[in-house]
């Protein structure tokens, strides 16, 4: 193995640890710490593992998380009533609506409901135009923000690198590509039409795969040296029946050629919860008139 392994965990603690931080100094002028609103519709089992991970992670930051949960049964309409309850909560400066939602229900209306200044998933239209314009107070997704932090980390200027990105969705491809860009690389967005995609990935000096399919992107698809970014997290089957986690990118062969790779587990998934902190501390700071904290 050649590559050197992103520790994504230790740089999770690190930011965490920042945010922990910067709650007092908040406290001390607001009167409160900053509030972060989870909003679980259904028993989806995914999420919920995830939900509870957010709230831990929030108490433990210091900051009032306060959780919300919806029968599958709801309405939509309940669900936006909800929302603008959150959105007028003086005490509230994150609201996150767990993905995905119930069948037959709307997100992008759901989404479209949420205070932009609150929308610290960054989904919101209003935050997702201005991440394409380069307004510097968008809210940017937490999923491609994390993988962003890891690669300046690591490189430094991102200028002139080519990256390629591997999968469009609206919470990480497509915010990843328009992050790339703005720190002026020259990006290709890949997907699943893409013609003789090993060819596109062989160009890159940074590849970011988020496509959600186990151990897709191989080491000779490579170029060597390459900073690669594993966005995937798939649950495969395996003859013990437990199961085991895998990324998008087959680790044994893509260590052998990448410059720097994220393991899964242990590489993005950390950033995710730890940028989600470090969002809604920077919507508390906005929404109180005070300068949000540099260095997060
Ligand atoms: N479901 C999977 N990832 C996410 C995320 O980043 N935000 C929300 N709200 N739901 C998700």
């Amino acid at each position: 193995m050649a590559a050197a392994i992103i520790d994504g965990k230790a740089f999770a603690e690190g930011l965490r640890g920042r945010v922990a931080a910067a709650i007092p100094a908040f406290a001390a002028a607001i009167g409160r710490a900053p509030g972060l609103a989870v909003v679980l519709v259904g028993e989806d089992p995914a999420s919920q593992v995830y939900v509870r991970s957010k709230h831990k992670a929030t108490v433990a930051a210091g900051m009032e998380s306060f959780e919300h949960r919806l029968p599958a049964t709801a309405s939509q309409a309940e669900l936006i009533a909800l929302v603008e309850r959150l959105n007028v909560d003086e005490t509230v400066d994150g609201i996150l609506v767990q993905l995905p939602l119930p069948a037959g229900m709307d997100e992008k209306a759901v989404i479209a409901a949420i205070d932009p200044a609150k929308d610290v998933d960054g989904f919101h239209v209003i935050n997702s135009g201005k991440l394409a314009v380069g307004d510097a107070d968008a809210l940017v997704p937490c999923t491609p923000l994390g993988c962003l932090m890891l690669l300046k980390d690591r490189l430094g200027d991102l200028s002139g690198l080519e990256a390629v990105v591997i999968g469009r969705s609206n919470i990480v491809g497509k915010p990843m590509a328009q992050l790339l860009l703005q720190e002026s690389c020259t990006v290709t967005i890949a997907h699943s039409r893409t013609r003789d995609l090993p060819a596109v990935v062989r160009r890159a000096d940074i590849v970011v795969a988020a496509v959600g399919r186990p151990d897709m992107v191989k080491g000779d698809w490579l170029k060597p040296g390459a900073t690669v970014i594993d966005v995937g997290i798939n649950r495969v089957a395996t003859e013990d029946g437990k199961g085991h986690l895998t990324g998008d990118v087959d680790f044994a062969s893509a260590a052998d050629i990448a410059g720097a790779i994220t393991p899964v587990p242990g590489g993005v998934g950390p950033m995710t919860i730890a940028v989600l902190l470090r969002n809604t501390l920077v919507a508390a700071h906005r929404r109180a008139g005070l300068e949000a904290p540099k260095g997060l």
